[in-house]
């Protein structure tokens, strides 16, 4: 398992220093390990989701602006703790409801040293939330209350809640083409502005999709 992670990992973030690197395939062993028991992440394919939810987050980084991250619903870290390995200076907080995930973030933290890092047991969907960064960031969010959404409903339904609790000026959703089928009302009402990522690895794309509140119409 692990030289495959290494080479990976080195395809991916080439033009990283090579202690980034080592701290990102740290980071994928811990991942993979303790999916063998637990159920953190998506698939058990080592190549998708390096491919896939790792290269995803990567250009994700690459693409946002911020001074402090909260990740809602980050599960196993993904994309804060790649964004966290990336932006040392900066503060990243995850931010998840289970206690499964609470417990491999904190080894996670220990281990990589990551002092850029709080780890959050939190209901972002309960009373008394509040994020107080300057941006949030969510892929992948799902929950009982919002499954039975339609996409545009379930994202104006989070972005609702990121916007009304807490300081954030801004938010990224890494998200499928749904994105691109959003009412112009809604585009016009977040502010939304929506980058394709490219990948190498599949014909399939996911995006960025960028809300600025402080150009949000309130209605
Ligand atoms: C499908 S996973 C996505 C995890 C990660 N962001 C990723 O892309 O791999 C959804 C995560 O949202 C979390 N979640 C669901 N509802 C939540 C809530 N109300 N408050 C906090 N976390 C929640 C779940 O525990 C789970 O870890």
């Amino acid at each position: 398992m692990s030289s495959n992670i290494e080479e990976l990992v080195g395809n991916i973030f080439t033009k990283e220093d090579i202690s980034i690197q080592r701290t990102i395939s740290k980071y994928m062993k811990l991942l993979f390990k303790w999916h063998e028991t637990n159920n953190i992440v998506s698939s058990s394919n080592i190549d998708y989701v390096i491919k896939r939810e790792i290269y995803d987050s990567y250009q994700l980084n690459n693409a946002l602006s911020g001074n402090s991250f909260s990740d809602i619903g980050t599960g196993g870290g993904i994309p804060g703790i790649i964004m966290a390995i990336l932006k040392p200076n900066m503060r990243v907080d995850l931010i998840d409801r289970k206690t499964t995930f609470i417990n491999f973030l904190s080894l996670v933290k220990a281990e990589l040293r990551l002092e850029n890092v709080t780890v959050i047991k939190k209901d972002v969907l309960g009373p008394n939330i509040f994020f107080d960064t300057d941006t949030v960031v969510i892929k992948n969010f799902s929950n009982k209350k919002i499954s039975k959404m339609k996409f545009e409903e379930k994202f104006s339904f989070m972005m609702n809640i990121i916007k009304n609790n807490g300081t954030a000026s801004k938010a990224y959703m890494l998200t499928g083409s749904p994105v691109l089928e959003l009412s112009e009302e809604c585009v016009s009402k977040f502010s939304l502005s929506t980058t394709k990522i490219s990948s190498p690895f599949f014909s399939t794309s996911r995006y960025i999709a960028e809300v600025r509140f402080e150009d949000t119409i309130d209605s």
